[in-house]
């Protein structure tokens, strides 16, 4: 994140800036606020300008303008709103992410604006200012580590600074509010979009270990604990292990707690660290191994959270656990007819090795109930069900508890990312009972895949504590670009929706 964004008080409309950047509303007929003074000042030209190229204030659609002089900046970047009464804090992050990516088209190191969108549909200095943060700092995410000759491009011709030039002190509080807020949300995710783009021969088990001591060395009030095979081993985490017997890399399980002063409840985020899963001994078919380095999402939300954790200083104590290992199908990997018992005791018939997140999860979630949580919410890249289920933008949420399902479908509302409620159908709840086993980590039934795992996760909460499951599989991670903030490749989802959930408890 080399951009910096940042608000001022001052006038825009005198503003000395490379680009100048002014909103419109679709269909007004006269231009207003900045944008009409900016056009007074240039004698009308840019109405002119407008109508004879068609401009309309589409949402998202953009006109330049050289003002040879005649104002402080340079240029000017009219861009469409779209609809007043349609806009939200995701146009708010969608319109930031276009202008950020044509300041850097045309190579314009420093850009100001007003907060955008505030002040309709009840959008306050506070929120506009962290949708844009949002949007522009996501917006112009690059994983570029092996692409030298991107890297180099982004560094001379990216764009540099975004100042928010606003008149009234009053929305300049609020506005730094959001901005210091937005700006954490989009460091987090930032952290979950590197590691999931990182190749799974360096996001290894071990990776996940280090990247989750540094946290805990850089934030104040983490700490974490790691067990290697032997404890875990020790701690009776046989189904983890299972799927780590097949793989090279060592398995790690993660455990980090943040743990402020005064905090009355606490929250267990338990994230899926398969960091490549092959299918196992039942191996997956080409195409569908493509993007598994993807498959520690879940984790990788979790720690993108902790990153920002005593920063965003949520008033509540939060566990994050990461059962870490790949699904391998090396010479001791688990085998189909296997049987192994988790740590809460159940025991668990192996029908399918590539239904692997289940196994460890139950070892996580096991491992979360006994630090006594208010709420577990686990989050997992878990089925190709889902997927179908909802495309590749929507997570599903089942969840034991309406209450927090509510919570954190508001979260998500607020942050923008897509979710919805499946039930835990207990009509389904037969459908991974085993005739040897407690449990089978697949259905008997080839229909409501995404459900059947949630319910088989469910063996491994207690009742009595609110649990909901997230499945990414979907949302995870993008294989085509679909949202001006959110690239190819991993996409950091669930980080910021988390994130407002504990600042909201
Ligand atoms: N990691 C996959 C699920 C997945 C699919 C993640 C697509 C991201 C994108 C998971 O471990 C898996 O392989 N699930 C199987 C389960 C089946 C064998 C019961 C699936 O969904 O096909
Ligand atoms: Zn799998
Ligand atoms: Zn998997």
């Amino acid at each position: 994140m080399v951009m910096n964004i940042t608000i001022q008080k001052g006038d825009i409309t005198t503003f000395a800036t490379d680009m100048l950047v002014l909103s419109v509303f679709e269909n007004t007929k006269t231009l207003g606020g900045a944008a009409g003074i900016v056009d007074k000042t240039l004698a009308g030209l840019l109405a002119k300008e407008m109508k004879v190229v068609g401009f309309s204030g589409k949402e998202g659609s953009l006109l330049i303008f050289h003002t040879h002089g005649k104002i402080a900046a340079s240029r000017v970047l009219l861009i469409g709103l779209g609809e007043q009464t349609q806009c939200s804090l995701e146009t708010i992050r969608k319109v930031s992410a276009i202008v950020e990516k044509k300041a850097e088209d045309l190579h314009q190191r420093r850009i100001a604006s007003v907060l955008l969108g505030v002040g309709v549909q009840g959008i306050t200095a506070k929120d506009a200012a962290r949708a844009m943060a949002e949007g522009a700092l996501l917006g112009s995410y690059q994983y570029d580590k092996y692409h030298d000759e991107k890297a180099k491009k982004k560094a001379e011709h990216g764009l540099e600074e975004w100042t928010i030039v606003e008149k009234l002190a009053a929305q300049i509080r609020g506005g730094e509010q959001g901005l210091a807020e937005g700006i954490l949300g989009a460091r987090g995710t930032v952290l979950a979009r590197d590691l999931v783009n990182e190749p799974a021969s360096v996001a290894t088990p071990w990776h996940l270990v280090e990247h989750a001591k540094r946290i805990a060395g850089e934030q104040k009030n983490v700490s974490v604990e790691i067990f290697d095979r032997e404890e875990a081993q020790k701690r009776g985490m046989e189904a983890f292990l299972a799927v780590a017997a097949g793989a090279t890399e060592e398995p790690y399980f993660i455990h980090l707690t943040y743990k402020p002063k005064g905090a009355k409840r606490r929250v267990a985020l338990v994230g899926k660290g398969i960091t490549f899963d092959s299918g196992g001994l039942q191996i997956k078919p080409d195409n569908h191994m493509a993007t598994m380095k993807c498959d520690m999402a879940g984790a990788a939300a979790v720690l993108g959270v902790f990153s920002v954790i005593s920063e965003v200083a949520p008033n509540v104590e939060v566990h994050g656990i990461i059962a870490a290992t790949e699904n391998m199908p090396g010479k001791s990997a688990y085998k189909p007819g296997d049987v192994v018992r988790a740590m809460n005791g159940k025991t668990i018939e192996i029908g399918h090795t590539d239904a692997e997140g289940r196994v460890t999860l139950a070892d996580a979630l096991s491992f979360a109930v006994t630090k006594k949580p208010d709420v577990i919410i686990d989050l997992a890249t878990l089925t190709g069900a889902c997927v179908a289920a909802l495309g590749e933008d929507i997570a599903g949420i089942m969840c034991n508890n309406p209450k927090l399902c509510t919570r954190l479908l508001a979260a998500a509302s607020e942050s923008g990312e897509r979710l919805w409620e499946l039930p835990l159908a207990p009509e389904y709840a037969s459908l991974v009972k085993s005739d040897i086993a407690d449990l089978k980590n697949i259905s008997s039934s080839r229909y409501g895949g995404a459900i059947t795992a949630g319910l088989f996760l469910q063996n491994f909460v207690d009742a009595t504590i609110p649990w909901a499951h997230m499945d990414i599989a979907g949302p995870a991670f993008a294989e085509r670009e679909s949202i001006p903030y959110i690239q190819r490749g991993g996409t950091g989802y669930a980080v910021r929706m988390l994130l407002q959930y504990l600042k909201s408890i």
